[in-house]
């Protein structure tokens, strides 16, 4: 192989390189943007699944604020609170609570408030429940979940905030009590940090 052969196999590879690294650059950064942007449709579904479109004219997805970790919010790492406005004034808070004991870890959850601390609604959005026992908590699979709406501190009172298992007003599972009791106890707890915090949450 000549000298000149040689130099132009190698301009060639360095050539295809370049292509080839700007070709992959180019893809994860348009993969990445869609994904943003499907974080962005998916979490705004599941908001305007607790407030209704109408009663809200602000940007949520857009208007929060972090919260520090907090036991009753069963965060151990800063949080996020969306809030949502209609004409500049506090409508509702929804915050990302986590009951940290369900029976398989963790579940997930978008609780939430009305500024006069009734409850506009409560999701499960990440979970691993057992499918058939307490993954009942999932919209799809039950209404369970809707029985929080209109709830509030004295509605029922503090002591009944429980499943019927142990006292309270909830309906637990059949052969899933864990599930409920740890859901119940969060969106309690999540009601007590906001009565708590009602005066800055929206600043
Ligand atoms: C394989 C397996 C999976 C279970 N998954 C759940 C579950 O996801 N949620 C739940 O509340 N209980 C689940 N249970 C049942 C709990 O172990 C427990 O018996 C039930 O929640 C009643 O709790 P309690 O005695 O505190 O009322 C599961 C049990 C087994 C054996």
């Amino acid at each position: 192989m000549s000298s000149r052969q040689i130099l132009l196999s190698g301009l060639f590879l360095w050539i295809f390189a370049i292509v080839g690294t700007g070709i992959v650059a180019v893809t994860e950064e348009t993969t990445r943007e869609r994904i943003v942007e499907n974080e962005r449709r998916i979490l705004l579904r599941n908001l305007n699944a607790l407030l209704p479109v109408e009663e809200l004219d602000n940007d949520i997805v857009n208007d929060i604020k972090n919260l520090p970790a907090s036991k009753l919010l069963g965060t151990e790492l800063d949080s996020i609170v969306y809030r949502a406005r209609l004409n500049d004034e506090p409508v509702a808070a929804i915050f990302n609570s986590i009951a940290p004991n369900g029976y398989n870890g963790k579940i997930h959850l978008l609780i939430g408030v009305y500024r006069d601390g009734s409850l506009a609604g409560v999701r499960a959005i990440r979970h691993r429940e057992t499918p058939g026992l307490g993954d009942v908590i999932e919209l799809r699979k039950s209404d369970w979940v809707l029985g929080f709406n209109g709830r509030s501190l004295t509605n029922p009172q503090p002591d009944d905030w429980a499943v019927k298992k142990d006292g309270g007003i909830f309906e637990q599972f059949t052969g899933a009590t864990i599930t409920p009791r740890a859901i119940v106890q969060t969106v309690k707890n999540t009601l007590i940090y906001y009565k708590q915090h009602a005066n800055t949450v929206f600043n």
